[in-house]
């Protein structure tokens, strides 16, 4: 049974697998086609958190390809106490072919993979968002032609998105630099088992901001508090505000570097306005992209062989 509870889950085999099942339903519905190959297939979705790409892009890819699916908050889903997370799981698993959950906890995907008898997808949780940077690696391979030689800098918080996007840098041949404040770096224990799996992936850790992006092909960035953490708002701010991706920050790095975010952005605090609306930013391509490597990922998890 394959399932996605995070990057560290797939291999690079199955990353180009997935990438390459995404472009080529990509090129069907760009050509108006919409071919019923999840007819009589069912996706549950449990989410804990807010979501808009995530959840809509799955329905919507489900859906394209003639499928159903159902969407429960966690509450909804009876994790609040009235079932066990193993019995949830159990049931919904016999009846969907695909449960995604967003979750706060890691534990509870992994739970969910354990119980379900079905896929399990990971659509964030707070330690990954693996189905966001395998959409990233796409979007790049469309801008670029290929990742070969390409690199990207993240500035900003050591979080979920950026945890996902170092795995998936690593699995793919991509280099990644990381510039976070103090106290919002990756972890201890997320950087060995990173450089553990990938002795030989080009990773970089700094505290500087306009040092990490002179060579990046892409600067990427995600919001300083994530879900959960909005009580830290006020804290991060401060600790963030050097982090911003502002119209100076864009002119250290290379001319043709593009602005990548997973979004929802905070405009003002993490981008400028002048950034995420200007003519080197690629995040609503990213975000667009969401859907149809949703439909690589559903097929991928279901063996599909497209020969
Ligand atoms: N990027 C992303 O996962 O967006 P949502 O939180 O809206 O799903
Ligand atoms: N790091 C963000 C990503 C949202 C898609 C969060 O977890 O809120």
């Amino acid at each position: 049974m394959r399932h996605i509870e995070s990057m560290f889950r797939l291999s690079t085999e199955d990353c180009r697998e997935i990438l390459s099942l995404s472009k080529s339903t990509k090129a069907r519905w760009a050509l108006g086609e919409r071919p019923p190959l999840l007819q009589g297939r069912m996706m549950t979705l449990v989410f804990e958190k807010p979501s808009l790409r995530t959840r809509v892009s799955f329905e919507a890819a489900v859906a394209q390809l003639g499928g159903g699916s159902v969407f429960l908050t966690c509450a909804e889903a009876g994790l609040n106490g009235r079932e066990s997370i193993a019995d949830v799981a159990r049931v919904l698993g016999s009846y969907s072919d695909w449960i995604v959950t967003r979750t706060f906890s890691q534990k509870l995907v992994e739970d969910f993979a354990q119980y379900a008898g079905c896929s399990v997808i990971n659509g964030l949780s707070d330690s990954a968002h693996p189905c966001q940077a395998l959409s990233d690696m796409f979007t790049m391979i469309e801008v670029f032609g290929s990742l070969e030689g390409r690199s990207i800098a993240y500035v900003g918080d050591g979080n979920n998105v950026a945890r996902s996007l170092a795995v998936a840098a690593g699995l793919l041949g991509v280099g990644f630099t990381i510039a976070s404040p103090l106290g919002y770096e990756l972890s201890d224990d997320f950087v060995a088992r990173l450089r553990k799996t990938f002795p030989k992936g080009n990773f970089k850790f700094t505290s500087d901001p306009r040092a990490a992006v002179t060579r990046a092909d892409v600067v990427y960035t995600d919001v300083w508090a994530s879900m959960g953490q909005e009580s830290e708002q006020d804290l991060r701010k401060r600790a963030f505000a050097p982090y911003q991706i502002n119209g100076e920050l864009m002119s250290a790095a290379p001319a043709h570097a593009k602005f990548m975010h997973c979004l929802p952005a905070k405009r003002d605090l993490e981008v400028t306005d002048e950034v995420l609306d200007g003519p080197q930013s690629i995040a609503i391509l990213q975000a667009a992209n969401r859907m149809h490597v949703a439909k690589g990922i559903l097929l991928w998890l279901l063996e599909f062989d497209p020969a």
